[in-house]
Protein backbone atom coordinates (compact mmCIF):
# COMPACT_ATOMS: atom_id res chain seq x y z
CA UNK A 1 0.00 0.00 0.00
CA UNK A 2 1.00 3.85 -0.73
CA UNK A 3 0.18 6.43 1.54
CA UNK A 4 0.16 9.58 -0.36
CA UNK A 5 -0.51 13.06 0.90
CA UNK A 6 -0.15 15.45 -2.63
CA UNK A 7 -2.50 15.52 -5.20
CA UNK A 8 0.00 15.56 -7.89
CA UNK A 9 1.79 12.28 -6.49
CA UNK A 10 -1.87 10.80 -6.12
CA UNK A 11 -2.47 11.61 -10.25
CA UNK A 12 0.93 9.80 -10.80
CA UNK A 13 0.27 6.84 -8.95
CA UNK A 14 -3.23 6.25 -10.25
CA UNK A 15 -2.30 7.41 -14.10
CA UNK A 16 0.52 4.33 -13.87
CA UNK A 17 -2.27 1.68 -12.80
CA UNK A 18 -4.43 2.93 -15.18
CA UNK A 19 -2.16 2.94 -17.99
CA UNK A 20 -2.25 -0.56 -17.10
CA UNK A 21 -6.12 -1.15 -17.79
CA UNK A 22 -6.91 -1.38 -14.75
CA UNK A 23 -10.41 -0.24 -12.92
CA UNK A 24 -10.14 2.32 -10.17
CA UNK A 25 -12.65 2.40 -6.91
CA UNK A 26 -12.60 5.21 -4.88
CA UNK A 27 -13.84 4.78 -0.49
CA UNK A 28 -13.80 8.52 0.86
CA UNK A 29 -13.75 8.99 4.74
CA UNK A 30 -12.96 11.11 7.36
CA UNK A 31 -11.00 8.23 8.81
CA UNK A 32 -11.39 6.79 12.73
CA UNK A 33 -12.07 3.54 10.65
CA UNK A 34 -14.48 0.97 11.63
CA UNK A 35 -16.04 -2.59 9.90
CA UNK A 36 -18.31 0.12 7.77
CA UNK A 37 -15.79 1.67 5.90
CA UNK A 38 -13.94 -1.75 5.50
CA UNK A 39 -16.99 -2.86 3.97
CA UNK A 40 -17.02 -0.09 1.48
CA UNK A 41 -13.30 -0.74 0.42
CA UNK A 42 -14.49 -4.83 0.09
CA UNK A 43 -17.52 -3.41 -2.77
CA UNK A 44 -14.67 -1.33 -4.11
CA UNK A 45 -12.32 -4.61 -4.45
CA UNK A 46 -15.17 -6.57 -5.65
CA UNK A 47 -15.47 -4.44 -8.52
CA UNK A 48 -12.17 -2.98 -9.03
CA UNK A 49 -8.35 -3.82 -9.39
CA UNK A 50 -6.80 -0.76 -7.68
CA UNK A 51 -8.91 1.28 -4.44
CA UNK A 52 -8.10 4.05 -3.17
CA UNK A 53 -9.59 5.42 0.45
CA UNK A 54 -9.17 9.06 1.09
CA UNK A 55 -9.09 10.28 4.80
CA UNK A 56 -9.59 13.94 4.91
CA UNK A 57 -11.72 15.61 8.45
CA UNK A 58 -13.41 18.02 5.73
CA UNK A 59 -13.87 21.61 7.44
CA UNK A 60 -16.23 22.82 4.95
CA UNK A 61 -18.99 20.05 5.96
CA UNK A 62 -18.94 21.31 9.58
CA UNK A 63 -20.57 23.51 11.10
CA UNK A 64 -19.32 26.62 13.63
CA UNK A 65 -20.59 24.78 16.73
CA UNK A 66 -20.13 21.31 15.42
CA UNK A 67 -17.23 18.17 16.41
CA UNK A 68 -14.67 19.37 13.87
CA UNK A 69 -11.99 20.19 16.13
CA UNK A 70 -12.91 17.02 18.33
CA UNK A 71 -13.59 15.18 15.90
CA UNK A 72 -12.01 10.94 16.20
CA UNK A 73 -8.78 10.93 14.47
CA UNK A 74 -6.30 8.16 14.82
CA UNK A 75 -3.80 7.98 11.59
CA UNK A 76 -1.79 5.28 12.11
CA UNK A 77 -4.57 2.82 13.03
CA UNK A 78 -6.38 4.19 10.18
CA UNK A 79 -3.20 3.16 7.98
CA UNK A 80 -2.52 -0.11 9.48
CA UNK A 81 -7.03 -0.83 9.07
CA UNK A 82 -6.04 0.36 5.31
CA UNK A 83 -2.78 -1.93 4.55
CA UNK A 84 -4.58 -5.20 6.16
CA UNK A 85 -7.35 -4.71 4.00
CA UNK A 86 -5.55 -4.50 1.08
CA UNK A 87 -5.76 -1.06 -0.12
CA UNK A 88 -3.95 -0.06 -2.76
CA UNK A 89 -3.14 3.76 -1.81
CA UNK A 90 -4.46 5.76 0.77
CA UNK A 91 -4.88 9.51 0.09
CA UNK A 92 -3.98 11.70 3.46
CA UNK A 93 -4.12 14.99 2.30
CA UNK A 94 -3.40 18.41 4.41
CA UNK A 95 -6.61 20.50 4.40
CA UNK A 96 -3.85 23.28 2.80
CA UNK A 97 -3.37 20.27 -0.25
CA UNK A 98 -7.62 20.51 -0.82
CA UNK A 99 -8.64 23.82 0.24
CA UNK A 100 -5.88 26.24 -1.52
CA UNK A 101 -5.39 29.62 -0.42
CA UNK A 102 -8.19 32.01 -1.40
CA UNK A 103 -10.49 29.04 -2.13
CA UNK A 104 -14.09 30.00 -3.09
CA UNK A 105 -15.77 27.82 -5.44
CA UNK A 106 -18.25 25.55 -3.67
CA UNK A 107 -20.88 22.95 -5.43
CA UNK A 108 -24.51 23.33 -4.60
CA UNK A 109 -26.67 20.70 -4.00
CA UNK A 110 -30.03 22.38 -4.11
CA UNK A 111 -32.64 20.73 -3.16
CA UNK A 112 -31.87 17.72 -1.78
CA UNK A 113 -29.51 19.41 0.75
CA UNK A 114 -32.49 20.99 2.54
CA UNK A 115 -34.82 18.61 4.91
CA UNK A 116 -34.01 15.91 7.39
CA UNK A 117 -29.88 17.09 8.16
CA UNK A 118 -29.58 19.89 5.50
CA UNK A 119 -32.51 21.84 7.82
CA UNK A 120 -30.37 21.10 10.86
CA UNK A 121 -26.61 21.15 9.68
CA UNK A 122 -27.14 24.39 6.92
CA UNK A 123 -24.41 24.62 4.65
CA UNK A 124 -23.31 20.54 5.53
CA UNK A 125 -24.61 19.21 2.25
CA UNK A 126 -22.43 22.05 0.11
CA UNK A 127 -19.42 21.42 2.21
CA UNK A 128 -19.74 17.25 1.36
CA UNK A 129 -20.57 18.13 -2.46
CA UNK A 130 -17.80 20.24 -2.41
CA UNK A 131 -15.03 18.14 -0.94
CA UNK A 132 -17.05 14.85 -2.56
CA UNK A 133 -16.60 16.82 -6.26
CA UNK A 134 -12.67 17.59 -5.54
CA UNK A 135 -11.34 14.28 -4.20
CA UNK A 136 -13.78 12.95 -7.51
CA UNK A 137 -11.32 15.74 -9.61
CA UNK A 138 -8.24 14.52 -7.81
CA UNK A 139 -9.06 10.35 -7.76
CA UNK A 140 -10.70 10.26 -11.30
CA UNK A 141 -12.10 6.66 -9.88
CA UNK A 142 -14.77 4.36 -12.19
CA UNK A 143 -16.81 3.70 -9.36
CA UNK A 144 -17.18 5.42 -5.45
CA UNK A 145 -18.61 3.38 -2.60
CA UNK A 146 -20.65 4.75 -0.21
CA UNK A 147 -22.73 3.82 2.81
CA UNK A 148 -26.20 4.11 3.02
CA UNK A 149 -26.01 5.14 6.82
CA UNK A 150 -25.63 8.54 5.43
CA UNK A 151 -28.40 8.33 3.13
CA UNK A 152 -29.28 12.03 2.46
CA UNK A 153 -25.50 12.10 1.53
CA UNK A 154 -26.08 9.39 -1.13
CA UNK A 155 -28.61 11.00 -2.28
CA UNK A 156 -26.67 14.29 -2.74
CA UNK A 157 -23.70 12.12 -4.37
CA UNK A 158 -25.89 10.51 -7.05
CA UNK A 159 -27.63 13.68 -7.92
CA UNK A 160 -24.75 15.51 -8.36
CA UNK A 161 -23.00 13.09 -10.51
CA UNK A 162 -25.74 12.90 -13.08
CA UNK A 163 -26.24 17.16 -13.33
CA UNK A 164 -22.40 17.69 -13.85
CA UNK A 165 -21.82 14.88 -15.59
CA UNK A 166 -19.24 12.92 -14.09
CA UNK A 167 -18.28 9.69 -15.59
CA UNK A 168 -18.70 8.09 -12.26
CA UNK A 169 -20.31 4.95 -10.97
CA UNK A 170 -22.00 5.20 -7.61
CA UNK A 171 -22.20 2.27 -5.05
CA UNK A 172 -23.81 2.40 -1.89
CA UNK A 173 -23.61 -0.38 0.83
CA UNK A 174 -25.79 -1.31 3.67
CA UNK A 175 -25.05 0.10 6.64
CA UNK A 176 -23.04 -2.16 8.91
CA UNK A 177 -24.11 -2.46 12.41
CA UNK A 178 -23.10 -3.74 15.70
CA UNK A 179 -24.55 -7.00 16.70
CA UNK A 180 -26.94 -5.47 18.88
CA UNK A 181 -28.08 -3.27 16.41
CA UNK A 182 -26.59 0.23 16.27
CA UNK A 183 -25.62 1.51 13.34
CA UNK A 184 -21.73 1.76 13.04
CA UNK A 185 -19.92 5.49 13.49
CA UNK A 186 -16.82 7.48 14.19
CA UNK A 187 -19.10 9.25 16.60
CA UNK A 188 -20.32 6.20 18.85
CA UNK A 189 -17.25 6.54 20.08
CA UNK A 190 -18.27 9.75 21.86
CA UNK A 191 -20.90 7.89 23.77
CA UNK A 192 -20.64 6.67 27.41
CA UNK A 193 -21.19 3.04 28.44
CA UNK A 194 -24.56 4.00 29.80
CA UNK A 195 -25.27 6.73 26.60
CA UNK A 196 -23.89 3.43 24.14
CA UNK A 197 -27.14 1.35 25.51
CA UNK A 198 -29.15 4.20 25.36
CA UNK A 199 -28.60 4.62 21.82
CA UNK A 200 -30.33 1.70 21.00
CA UNK A 201 -33.68 3.36 20.81
CA UNK A 202 -32.92 4.53 17.49
CA UNK A 203 -32.22 1.22 15.96
CA UNK A 204 -35.17 -0.27 17.84
CA UNK A 205 -37.38 2.43 16.75
CA UNK A 206 -36.58 1.76 12.80
CA UNK A 207 -36.71 -2.01 13.09
CA UNK A 208 -39.96 -1.80 14.81
CA UNK A 209 -41.53 0.24 11.67
CA UNK A 210 -40.03 -2.08 9.29
CA UNK A 211 -41.53 -5.44 11.24
CA UNK A 212 -45.08 -3.33 11.17
CA UNK A 213 -43.96 -2.44 7.35
CA UNK A 214 -43.37 -6.55 6.59
CA UNK A 215 -46.80 -7.52 7.97
CA UNK A 216 -48.74 -5.12 5.52
CA UNK A 217 -49.02 -1.51 7.51
CA UNK A 218 -48.61 1.33 4.68
CA UNK A 219 -50.10 4.34 6.44
CA UNK A 220 -46.65 6.33 6.80
CA UNK A 221 -48.30 7.96 10.43
CA UNK A 222 -48.21 4.70 11.91
CA UNK A 223 -45.02 3.64 10.71
CA UNK A 224 -43.86 6.43 12.33
CA UNK A 225 -46.13 6.00 15.28
CA UNK A 226 -44.72 2.93 15.98
CA UNK A 227 -40.89 4.27 16.11
CA UNK A 228 -41.43 7.17 18.07
CA UNK A 229 -42.20 4.99 20.68
CA UNK A 230 -38.87 3.31 20.89
CA UNK A 231 -37.46 7.10 20.26
CA UNK A 232 -39.15 8.45 23.54
CA UNK A 233 -36.21 7.60 25.66
CA UNK A 234 -33.54 9.54 23.80
CA UNK A 235 -32.32 12.96 25.28
CA UNK A 236 -33.94 14.80 21.96
CA UNK A 237 -35.22 13.14 18.69
CA UNK A 238 -34.45 16.41 15.98
CA UNK A 239 -36.08 14.61 13.42
CA UNK A 240 -37.97 11.08 12.62
CA UNK A 241 -39.37 11.27 8.85
CA UNK A 242 -40.65 9.02 6.43
CA UNK A 243 -39.72 10.80 2.78
CA UNK A 244 -39.84 8.98 -0.52
CA UNK A 245 -36.30 7.09 -1.03
CA UNK A 246 -35.48 8.99 -4.47
CA UNK A 247 -36.85 12.84 -3.98
CA UNK A 248 -36.65 13.03 0.06
CA UNK A 249 -39.74 14.74 0.19
CA UNK A 250 -42.38 13.51 2.85
CA UNK A 251 -43.26 10.41 1.73
CA UNK A 252 -47.39 9.72 0.54
CA UNK A 253 -50.01 9.30 3.56
CA UNK A 254 -50.08 5.50 2.09
CA UNK A 255 -46.98 3.93 1.06
CA UNK A 256 -46.97 2.75 -2.53
CA UNK A 257 -43.10 3.76 -3.52
CA UNK A 258 -40.23 3.01 -1.79
CA UNK A 259 -39.77 5.33 0.74
CA UNK A 260 -36.60 5.97 3.94
CA UNK A 261 -37.25 6.14 7.58
CA UNK A 262 -34.70 8.24 8.76
CA UNK A 263 -33.70 9.66 12.33
CA UNK A 264 -31.60 12.16 13.76
CA UNK A 265 -31.53 12.29 17.77
CA UNK A 266 -28.83 13.46 20.09
CA UNK A 267 -27.37 10.89 22.85
CA UNK A 268 -26.24 13.09 25.72
CA UNK A 269 -24.20 15.00 23.57
CA UNK A 270 -23.80 13.34 20.74
CA UNK A 271 -25.70 13.30 17.56
CA UNK A 272 -26.28 10.26 16.15
CA UNK A 273 -28.29 9.18 12.30
CA UNK A 274 -29.69 6.16 11.45
CA UNK A 275 -32.00 5.34 8.43
CA UNK A 276 -34.33 2.40 6.81
CA UNK A 277 -35.34 1.28 3.42
CA UNK A 278 -39.46 0.09 3.63
CA UNK A 279 -39.50 -0.97 0.20
CA UNK A 280 -39.86 -5.22 0.87
CA UNK A 281 -42.96 -6.10 -0.28
CA UNK A 282 -43.03 -3.01 -3.00
CA UNK A 283 -44.35 -5.61 -5.46
CA UNK A 284 -47.29 -5.53 -3.49
CA UNK A 285 -48.58 -2.41 -4.14
CA UNK A 286 -51.67 -2.80 -6.51
CA UNK A 287 -50.20 0.15 -9.44
CA UNK A 288 -46.80 -1.58 -8.84
CA UNK A 289 -46.31 -2.12 -13.02
CA UNK A 290 -45.98 -5.70 -13.53
O1 LIG B 1 -19.17 10.28 4.78
C1 LIG B 1 -18.11 10.88 5.06
O2 LIG B 1 -17.25 10.37 5.79
C2 LIG B 1 -17.86 12.27 4.50
O3 LIG B 1 -19.04 13.01 4.45
C3 LIG B 1 -17.16 12.25 3.12
C4 LIG B 1 -18.01 11.57 2.07
C5 LIG B 1 -15.83 11.53 3.23
C6 LIG B 1 -16.90 13.68 2.66
O4 LIG B 1 -16.10 14.37 3.54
Amino acid sequence: MQTITKVAELRRAINEARSGGKRVGFVPTMGYLHDGHLALVRASQMQCDITVVSIFVNPTQFGPNEDLSVYPRDFPRDEKLCHDADVTILFAPEAQEVYPPRFHTFVDPGELAKPLCGFFRPGHFRGVATVVSKLFNMVQPDVAVFGQKDFQQCAVVRRMVIDLNLPIEIVTVPTIRETDGLAMSSRNRYLSEEERRRALAISRGLFAAVAKFQAGEREAKELLAIAKQHLETVDRLQYLELVDADTLEPAESTLHRPAALCAAAYIGSTRLIDNILLAAGYELCPDTPA
